[in-house]
């Protein structure tokens, strides 16, 4: 949003400025007009005569005004960046330097040659400006460049397309239309934050020495903090042969990416498919950020926006060889047991590496691996099409694994494959291996199901030591522990203690309230006598949760009075259904604001048109997830957005804060702000499948509802949104793939796909707890940062939260639906959990 934002404010001076002289100049005149003809009919000719010439003037400046102004606006400058490797050329080191007649040279003849290139290309020639060189680098040559574009509005996604042909075909067959030889050309669509015009820019270009260190720092550092709406950018290069390392050892930026970034790039242009990180915020001086290429070139940008000034940062620039053990990986291993480590590791791999590892241990002997961390990038796809570590016949993990993953193999061979690709390196991994038993996995010790080894005391003692719980489960608990319903046994002195230890509630039950009293899930105490007897006594209705006559709720509507309908979705459509009439009486949730007639496609949302939708922020930091709002105190968001990362603990609530009614992300002092009392994920969330990826926050205090904060209404269990139905999905995600996240609320409609052709096309990774949805010609969809946010559906004049968004591969990709969590097969859950 931010471009087009920018777009339409732009307007050249010149042309303004004559917007109003032409409204000083013509007003008079039409009075002129009125004078003159009170005072003689002789005149009244000439008078006609000015009058014509005037409005024929004031069409022809009017035209010009037309034809350079708003012309100009409807076109938008669009820039891509790329890489060519000429392949008849051999590197001098004058090409180093951007003002040596070499290079000026060659310089001239790419130009001339892409000029011919897009001349191929209807749909380039008429749009094309021009190229320029912006260095080269040894490899036979590489050059990189940018080359200019003026693209009427709508016409972007057929330029981009007709780039991208261009681009593999050249890597199919090669361009020799002129003196050189083109043989592999990559490029993309340059973020319009790295060309604004409106800030100032400073480019740099350092050569790495072999003796020393060269540092690059932010403006200022350290004396000041860094300067708004400025645009940095270093080439750095080094000797043949030799690959760059940068180790940022101060990184204090603002902590929202949309505002403030740096990134870096494998290349020497700022080329997408070659980037390695997009960095902002704090960065701990213990747990420095560090990078290497895989070639001898990398690119460092850096971007601020008009407010917010941060201490900055400063990196140290080495160069080592290719050949350096540092880089080395892979290889034999044998004996019983032994380690192993992505390159470069805890620090970021190199782009474009491959690893092999082959272990052999003795004969008889099977072989565990355990990884002590894990953190290999998913790339824009997630199932592991990016960067992956592959145990060969037996699995391929990539994305984050939680700590000590095991994987084992029942033989005495083991063959360890990692692979990173061109873009979005990550801390990589280390893992042990140790040789075991095939008739005895873990001697003297208890085997997890995630076969972890403990030691038996451990076994039943209230603790998850196994990471998958498997330790506590079918215990029998002794007198000094307490039996959850759930199974698990915690120790007696956690009772009452405020926290929810069982996972269930079991041993915060019946704390606060008299013998012969029940203890409400919201902690209200009424009778004993009144639970389980077809009436809500509690205002969260808890004290009928868990009863028989409960089961039909899986199946129908549950009445206030505990009778069950058999009516589907009779929730809030207007019709009194329930003898107690509780089937019409919660109906202040899913009312739209009204809005002007929508295209469907991704676009601003009205203010107050989605109340129930929330931004949640990592505390004074940036948005991160969506969510909805259920009730006063409840909100919906995904499991996904709630797991622990290395440096962020998304499961603790003091991490979060949740904003409602928000409508644009510069304006959060204006929405409504709440902490978070507790996160309740799914149990069965599975991060691997995204299977289950449901989660409930409960806010600190309740939110009083008016125009811009209303709940959604939740589907009943037995709903079905069958494949065709429209769905609105919303969110502040990424407007692109690979993109930054929306300023503004968007807003998009799409179509629920049959599921049976949605698993085909996602290689049948498909749940019945998902649902897709999507426009399967492109182009239409959810995408980083969405996440967690809702899928709505209008019934009866209001919305239904159909859905939580969840995943999908890539974003708006042909045939690429997006997946969400059925929130129908959780409506149980969420009664359960919430009362709601
Ligand atoms: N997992 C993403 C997030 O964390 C949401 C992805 C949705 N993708 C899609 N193509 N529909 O924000």
């Amino acid at each position: 949003m931010d471009p087009m934002d920018r777009g339409m404010r732009y307007t050249p001076g010149s042309s303004s400025d004559m917007n109003w002289e032409l409204a000083d100049t013509f007003l008079p005149a039409s009075d002129n007009k009125k004078l003159k003809k009170k005072r003689g009919p002789g005149k009244v000719g000439i008078i006609v005569v000015v009058v014509i010439l005037a409005a024929v003037l004031a069409l022809t400046i009017g035209l010009l005004v037309w034809h350079f102004h708003f012309r100009q606006n409807l076109q938008s400058q669009k820039i891509y960046t790329g890489s060519v490797r000429i392949a008849n050329q051999a590197f001098v080191d004058a090409y180093e330097n951007p003002d040596s007649a070499e290079f000026k040279d060659l310089a001239n003849q790419v130009m001339a040659q892409l000029k011919s290139m897009y001349s191929e290309s209807p749909q380039l020639s008429k749009y094309y400006i021009g190229s320029e060189v912006q260095a080269f680098s040894e490899g036979s040559v590489i050059a990189y460049y940018e080359s200019e574009f003026a693209v009427p509005a709508g016409q972007e996604a057929e330029v981009d397309q007709a780039v991208n042909r261009l681009s593999s075909k050249v890597r199919r067959v090669g361009e020799k239309q002129g003196p050189l030889v083109f043989d592999h050309v990559v490029s993309s669509a340059l973020d319009t934050r790295l060309f604004s015009k409106a800030r100032a820019s400073m480019r740099y270009s350092q050569h790495a020495k072999s003796s020393a260190e060269e540092i690059i720092t932010s403006p200022g550092f350290p004396d000041e903090p860094y300067a708004p709406n400025t645009f940095v950018q270093w080439q750095l290069r080094g000797d043949p042969g030799h690959v760059l390392k940068l180790s940022f050892d101060t990184f204090n930026l603002e902590g929202n990416c949309s505002n403030d970034f740096v990134r870096v790039y494998d290349s020497l242009v700022a080329v997408d498919k070659h980037l390695m990180e997009e960095e902002c915020g704090y960065n701990s001086p213990s747990n420095p950020l560090n990078f290497i290429s895989s070639r001898n070139v990398m690119l460092v940008t850096f971007v601020t926006n008009e407010e917010g000034n941060f201490p900055g940062f400063r990196a140290r620039m080495t160069q080592i060889s290719q050949d350096s053990s540092d880089l080395a990986c892979g290889g034999k291993l044998g004996g019983t047991s032994g380690s192993f480590k992505s390159p470069n590791f805890p620090s970021y791999y190199p782009p474009n590496k491959t690893c092999q590892w082959d272990i052999q241990v003795p004969d008889g002997k099977h072989i565990k691996l355990r990884f002590t961390t894990f953190m290999v990038s998913t790339g824009s796809l997630n199932h592991c099409s990016g960067d992956y570590v592959q145990i060969v016949g037996v699995s391929t993990l990539c994305g984050k694994q939680p700590e000590n993953t095991i994987v084992t193999v029942n033989s005495n061979k083991m063959t360890v494959v990692f692979k990173s690709d061109s873009s979005q390196v990550d801390q990589g991994f280390s893992a042990i291996y140790e040789v075991f038993e095939p008739t005895d996995p873990c001697p003297y010790k208890f085997q997890c199901d995630n076969k972890r080894c403990i030691n038996p005391p451990l076994r039943c003692d209230g603790w998850n030591d196994c990471g998958d719980s498997t330790d506590e489960r079918n215990c029998q608990c002794d007198a000094s522990m307490i039996k959850c319903r759930n199974g698990f046994c915690k120790p007696m002195f956690w009772r009452c203690d405020g926290v929810n230890d069982c996972g269930d509630d079991t041993d915060e039950l019946n704390c606060g309230c008299n013998v012969g009293e029940f203890q409400c899930n919201d902690n209200q105490c009424v009778s004993e006598k009144l639970r389980c007897d077809g009436n809500r006594d509690c205002k969260d209705g808890s004290d009928e949760d868990g009863c028989s006559r409960d089961i039909c709720k899986d199946s129908t509507f549950l009445c206030g009075n505990g009778k069950c309908l058999t009516k589907p979705n009779p929730m809030c459509d207007g019709q009194v259904d329930c003898e107690d009439g509780s089937d019409e009486s919660n109906c202040n949730c899913g009312r739209k604001a009204n809005s002007k007639p929508r295209i469907v496609g991704g676009q601003e949302a009205d203010v107050d048109e989605f109340p129930w939708q929330v931004s949640l922020h990592i505390k004074n930091t940036a948005h991160v997830c969506g969510a909805s709002i259920i009730s006063e105190q409840w909100i919906v968001t995904a499991a996904h957005c709630v797991q622990d990362e290395d440096k962020i603990k998304y499961s603790q609530p003091g991490t979060w804060e949740a904003y409602l009614g928000l409508h644009t992300q510069k304006e959060k002092q204006k929405a409504t702000k709440r902490l978070i009392k507790q996160i309740i994920p799914h149990k069965n969330y599975n991060a691997n499948t995204y299977d289950n990826d449901i989660a409930l926050m409960e806010l600190d205090s309740p939110v009083t509802f008016s125009a811009s904060i209303r709940p959604i209404c939740l589907p009943t269990a037995t709903d079905v949104f069958p494949a065709g139905e429209t769905v609105t999905i919303t969110g502040w995600g990424a407007t692109r793939e690979g993109g930054s996240g929306a300023t503004v609320l968007q807003k998009a409609n799409v179509r629920i796909i049959n599921s049976t052709v949605c698993n085909q096309l996602m290689d049948g990774q498909i749940t019945s707890r998902m649902t897709c949805a999507g426009v399967l010609t492109g182009g239409v969809d959810a995408c980083q940062g969405d996440s967690g946010g809702p899928m709505s559906v209008l019934s009866n004049e209001r919305m239904f939260l159909a859905g939580v968004v969840s995943w999908g591969d890539g974003c708006a990709r042909r045939n690429k639906p997006g997946i969400y969590t059925t929130v129908p097969k959780f409506r149980a859950w969420i009664k359960e959990k919430t009362g709601v």
